[in-house]
């Protein structure tokens, strides 16, 4: 029965993981796959996650099952933090919070519901767009295609995605990311985003936005701009939010579908199908995570802790974006590496070519996707220097 099946190579972004690991070279450095780093280079237990765990773990009195859409008091913190307390769209109860396994579950769910509700419609991804979200939609039966997103020159090309936007067939879905687009880093202005809604109206489109990566740009409310303003003005969007990266839970797989329809009564009927997309998929989501999220921001004290660690980490990473151009300048590499400093989130898109990539792990210990995609916060000023002597000889 297996004879026939072949070996495929491993996930390009968690194979990184498992080769970092196995490098013996001391100076070795990870830039692979988006987990934030401290200066040390560790991913820390945030202080709110531990005191709310200490909670949990006191009060919890039972572990059943929380229901296909998970626990409601999660939904009832997350829907805030994406659309603002005072949104016209949670008012109106026009949009439905459901618990996933990460944001990649989240995008799961959504891939199921659009292949079982709105069969032939076909799906739009950036190209880059993060690896999976190929696999995804592919694996849903929906038939996928690209917009361009960069150019050759490695900056935003929003003239070609605008471009492509206007040609999309009427109901396709468009996937967009929220912010810190991953791979590049490269996020719209408020201008293009509202360029981006008039489209979406005109010819009809489903937004699908992946928002895995709130609180890591500008702020918890500036990142959340895009999503706003599209959900405040279409009738319909599917958002899929992550707070697995904002929370530092990644392994608590703590994610949500939020679907947006156009009035309460559609909502309800949505959220019965969402359920059946759940329960066939892994029948009820993990409890913890949410429960961590929840008991923090339930909690003003817990809350206001998680807001500043969260700074600290944006913070962070962004210091980094621009020393890391600094460290390049005796090089005179600076001017070529200076989008690095203008990106945002944790990746960054460095224009490097896969054979660049290759000869810094090769010969450097230093380890990112063959895309050329980096994750900043695997920078820090202990490595910096090293970093900008391995990509100057790269560049020679
Ligand atoms: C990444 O892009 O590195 C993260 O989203 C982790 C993942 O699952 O790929």
């Amino acid at each position: 029965m297996f004879e026939h099946i072949e070996r495929v190579p491993g996930d390009a972004i968690l194979g990184l993981i498992e080769a970092f690991k196995k490098d013996t070279n001391p100076q070795k450095v990870d830039l692979g796959v988006g987990v934030y780093r401290d200066t040390q280079g560790n991913t820390p237990v945030m202080r709110a996650v531990k005191e709310a765990e200490a909670r949990l773990l006191k009060n919890e009195t039972t572990k059943t099952y929380i229901g296909s859409h998970g626990a409601p008091s999660y939904g009832e913190v997350v829907l805030p933090m994406v659309f603002g307390a005072e949104s016209p769209v949670l008012k109106a109860n026009r949009a439905s919070a459901t618990q996933s396994p990460g944001g990649t579950g989240a995008l799961r769910l959504a891939a199921d519901f659009i292949s079982t509700q709105l069969p032939g419609k076909g799906i739009w991804v950036s190209d880059p767009t993060w690896p999976n979200h190929h696999g995804i939609f592919t694996a849903a039966g929906i038939e996928l295609h690209k917009y361009p997103y960069v150019d050759p020159d490695n900056r935003l090309d929003f003239d070609g995605m605008r471009a492509a936007l206007k040609s999309i067939p009427e109901g396709d879905v468009v996937v967009l990311h929220a912010c810190c687009h991953n791979p590049t880093g490269f996020d719209l202005s408020h201008a293009q985003w509202q360029e981006v809604l008039e489209i979406v109206r005109e010819r009809k489109l489903l937004p699908l936005i992946d928002f895995a990566y709130q609180g890591f740009g500008e702020g918890l409310d500036e990142d959340a701009y895009g999503v706003r303003l599209l959900a405040e003005n279409l009738d319909e969007a599917i958002i899929t939010s992550s707070c697995s990266k904002n929370f530092g839970i990644y392994c608590e797989r703590t994610g949500c579908l939020i679907m947006v329809a156009k009035d309460s009564e559609q909502m309800d009927n949505i959220r019965s199908q969402v359920a059946i997309v759940a329960r066939e998929n892994y029948s009820n989501p993990p409890a913890h995570g949410g429960a961590i999220v929840s008991e923090i921001l339930h909690d003003p004290e817990l809350t206001a802790l998680w807001r500043e660690e969260l700074t600290e980490m944006r913070d962070r990473i962004n210091t980094l974006r621009r020393d890391f151009v600094e460290a390049l300048k005796p090089y005179g590499l600076d001017e070529k590496y200076a989008c690095v400093a203008e990106q945002r989130g944790m990746f960054s898109y460095t224009g490097l070519t896969p054979e660049q990539v290759d000869r810094l792990r090769d010969e450097f210990g230093i380890y990112m996707v063959r895309s050329g995609r980096a994750n900043v916060a695997g920078f820090s000023h202990e490595n910096l220097p090293y970093l900008a002597k391995a990509i100057a000889a790269v560049n020679d």
